[in-house]
């Protein structure tokens, strides 16, 4: 792995080395997703779909190219079934939405997991709320995995959709989306996989997957921030009605009547982040240049090395140990505060993430005020390992 492509690794924390372990949060971006952004700016920044003009025309271009190759990384049959979005929170609030006004009534039933991040859990409780549905959630078991069989068991013929994230934010668990992609389709109840922590991470195929809809962000992706993708399969898409107004999504605008734009620019109010998107596109040649077998390789190494190291720290507790997990790591030390120890960890030029992580219902589950959260991408080593660990133990020593 290439560090020098990354500038943002020189960089300095209190007179020590940047240890960047919050990769969860957001990735570390490339000089070439940089150079993208600059580019864009400084070269053929026009407005897109709209001028006749060349750098309209260069722009649009891009813009295209772009949904493109993330149709491509994701393996989606059609660049029609990518909508460019702000995130995965806006992706899943304009399918909770969209899906919410064409197929969900009084009485009906959509399921989350316990783990989900609150951006898979709220737009779905908003929803409920108001059409008078109800939300029903997966349980854990005591490792903290899907109970497969429970989730069977809550599918009914009042289902309307699953949403689950394919990898948990907070505890790193690989999902078992197969399976429940595959029960929830012996009853057509379409799935929505959330793959924020899973895009930069797994080798992800949607149509291998089979899954209905697919959501995540660039920024988590090498990308630029403000920028995601709602993938859903065309027979979907083409059912629901837009989520947002304005212009790029119209066909025709008349008082009495509008009518909408073709796929997928039904869902793409407004002008988009197409300088944006065309970093994004450079954002997946980078991580294709370097091969996705060849980052989950690395990245689980760095796991179970860091695992390894961290369970001779007296007081350890890892969350969801020994489970199939994605370069996250969620831990508590003895009944020390894990915003103390992150402090204590920062001060040393460790960047981890500690709280809920946006996640208090799988907190409230763990029944802790939080974890720390170690979380590895691409440009990790286990030089910085071994230099976190030695933070960690001389933290817990200073607060034991
Ligand atoms: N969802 C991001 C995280 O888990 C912000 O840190």
């Amino acid at each position: 792995m290439n560090r020098t492509d990354f500038p943002i690794l020189n960089e300095q924390v209190y007179n020590r080395p940047l240890v960047y372990f919050d990769n969860a949060a957001t990735t570390q971006k490339p000089t070439q997703v940089i150079d993208a952004l600059v580019d864009g700016y400084a070269h053929w920044n026009a407005n897109i779909h709209r001028g006749v003009h060349r750098l309209s025309q260069i722009a649009t271009a891009k813009h295209e190219q772009a949904r493109q190759r993330v149709a491509d990384f994701i393996g989606a049959a059609s660049a029609k079934e990518i909508v460019f979005t702000k995130g995965t929170t806006d992706s899943i609030n304009m399918l909770a939405f969209s899906f919410g006004e064409a197929f969900v009534h009084e009485g009906d039933e959509i399921i989350v997991s316990r783990y989900e991040h609150h951006s898979n859990i709220v737009p779905w409780q908003m929803l409920c709320e108001r059409k008078q549905a109800s939300l029903k959630v997966i349980e854990l078991r005591d490792d903290c995995s899907i109970d497969l069989d429970s989730f069977s068991s809550m599918l009914t013929d009042r289902t309307r959709l699953v949403s689950v994230a394919h990898v948990s934010n907070v505890l790193g668990i690989i999902s078992p989306v197969t399976d429940i992609i595959r029960l929830a389709h012996e009853r057509n109840i379409p799935v929505c996989i959330d793959g924020a922590q899973s895009a930069a991470h797994l080798n992800v195929n949607v149509q291998l997957l089979d899954c209905d809809f697919f959501v995540c962000s660039a920024h988590k992706m090498y990308g630029p921030t403000g920028l995601g993708v709602l993938y859903g399969k065309q027979k979907w898409l083409e059912l629901l009605p837009p989520a947002e107004g304005g212009g790029e999504m119209i066909e025709h605008v008349r008082f009495d009547h509008t009518t909408y734009n073709t796929l997928p620019y039904k869902f793409e109010a407004g002008t988009p982040d197409f300088i944006g998107t065309n970093a994004f596109a450079a954002a997946l040649d980078y991580i294709d240049s370097i091969g996705r077998e060849t980052i989950m390789n690395h990245e689980a190494q760095l796991t179970r090395y860091a695992e390894q190291q961290m369970a001779h720290i007296p007081g350890m507790h890892i969350y969801a140990a020994g489970q199939p997990k994605a370069g996250v790591i969620s831990f508590n030390v003895g009944s020390i505060h894990p915003f103390d120890l992150g402090t204590l960890l920062d001060r040393q030029g460790i960047a981890v993430r500690t709280g809920h992580h946006c996640a208090e219902p799988l907190i409230d589950h763990l029944a802790v005020p939080g974890t720390v959260r170690a979380s590895f991408a691409l440009y990790n080593t286990t030089d910085e390992i071994d230099a976190f660990i030695a933070a960690l133990r001389k933290a817990v020593q200073m607060l034991s």
